[in-house]
């Protein structure tokens, strides 16, 4: 496959884009520097454009099945890249993880029961649950300081235990890997939560949306599928479209092997029309899985040089801000705890004296207060303006 060029800035401009367009109502400044939504910079591969392309020039989009060879290239993507097998009809499709958390409360779950989540964690986990009438029950993640001051995160499992074992107590969502702190789940540590939800009879629903963007140097992520049981409760959530830089597209699917628990979930996603998708939804979706596997590589030997550009810049640049290395993922978890600041005084540092746009910490939970979330899935050139609008705010400041 011929070189693929990250470093091209491709403007968002006129395409709608979340990332650009959101900034007036979310920062309060048209012109911060976009590195918040988690969506990336870069081209689709040309692989995916070409089939929506070719797609498009048919002019008729009408409403559209889910093809065998979708399945087909899904399967064969896992078994590959994740030695992980699943068979055909283990496999819901659904318009995006989001909902498919959502539809996972309603169908697993009663309203008033505790689903458990662990914060920092992305913000759709408390409100998927919110919003379905159910309790978050928090197992907050624990974060160790590291010899260069950095933090490094790990599942409190005694405390997931004890969470498990109140009656109320009914469905664990996990991250996996983990939003917005970077890490990638060891195999000891996905048993041990297998452990505990087959134990306490608890649903579980791995949201693997990452799974892919694993960096290197980093252990590997194991699919918790392929450590699973066949009768476990489990929904594991997967989609090409943060792997492949395809989110607006819309498709995402959900492997159970259990058919009970595959036939409530249905229930739920047909209650909904949910299954229903779209042309070009399930053209991306397709030709993603088939040809996008050599961009990725590249696109991972990029994103790992800006995790550790940005990593030795925080360290010469930014004093007093630390940041530890993900070990997948494009975000990085920005320790801002030093400037003392509220979280809107933090807020408003970034935004009005740096002129810079990433997601609050404290959105993930409280124990982000005091961080910022920062997306690496940009051209370099757009996080060397980032180090420097921020060094510029810090001196400015003393
Ligand atoms: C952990 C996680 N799950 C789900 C999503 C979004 O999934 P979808 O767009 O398919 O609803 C994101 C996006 O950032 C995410 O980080």
């Amino acid at each position: 496959m011929s070189h693929v060029d990250f470093d091209q800035l491709i403007s968002l401009e006129n395409t709608h884009a979340v990332k650009l367009e959101a900034r007036e109502t979310v920062f309060g400044r048209a012109d911060v520097l976009p590195v918040w939504v988690a969506d990336m910079d870069f081209a689709a591969p040309q692989a995916v454009t070409d089939a929506l392309i070719k797609r498009a020039r048919h002019p008729v989009y009408g409403y559209t099945m889910f093809p065998d060879s979708l399945y087909s290239a899904m399967g064969d993507w896992f078994r590959q890249r994740h030695q992980w097998s699943m068979q055909r009809e283990w496999v819901l499709m659904a318009p995006g993880v989001v909902p498919s958390i959502h539809a996972a409360c309603m169908a697993c779950t009663n309203p008033g029961d505790e689903v458990i989540i662990q914060p920092p964690v992305y913000p759709p986990f408390f409100s998927s649950v919110q919003q379905t009438g159910r309790q978050v029950l928090e197992n907050p993640l624990l974060a160790e300081k590291q010899e260069d001051g950095s933090l490094y995160y790990r599942m409190n499992l005694a405390h997931l235990e004890q969470c498990a074992a109140r009656p109320q107590a009914k469905m664990l969502v996990l991250c996996s890997p983990h939003n917005p702190i970077g890490r990638v789940w060891s195999e000891a540590e996905l048993t041990a939560v297998l452990d505990i939800c087959r134990r306490y009879k608890l649903v579980l629903l791995s949201d693997e949306i990452h799974c892919d963007l694993v960096f290197s140097d980093s252990h590997r992520h194991r699919m918790l599928a392929a450590l699973a049981r066949p009768d476990d409760q489990l929904i594991t959530a997967v989609a090409p479209s943060k792997t492949f830089n395809i989110p607006g597209l819309g498709l995402s699917a959900l492997v159970i092997a259990d058919s009970g628990l595959r036939q409530k979930m249905a229930k739920v996603l047909e209650s909904f029309h949910m299954p229903q998708s779209n042309p070009f939804s399930v053209t991306g979706f397709e030709a993603a899985y088939c040809y996008g596997g050599p961009w990725l590589d590249q696109l991972m030997d990029y994103l790992q040089a800006n995790r550790d550009f940005v990593v030795n810049q925080v360290a010469q640049r930014l004093p007093g801000l630390e940041v530890s290395a993900p070990e997948g993922t494009y975000l990085m978890w920005l320790d801002c705890r030093v400037l003392g600041l509220s979280d809107a005084d933090l807020k408003h540092f970034f935004v009005q004296q740096a002129g810079v746009g990433m997601n609050q910490g404290v959105s993930f939970g409280a124990s982000g207060s005091g961080f910022m979330r920062l997306n690496i899935g940009s051209p370099r050139a757009t996080l060397e303006q980032v180090i420097e609008r921020i060094q510029a705010a810090l001196s400015a400041r003393e």
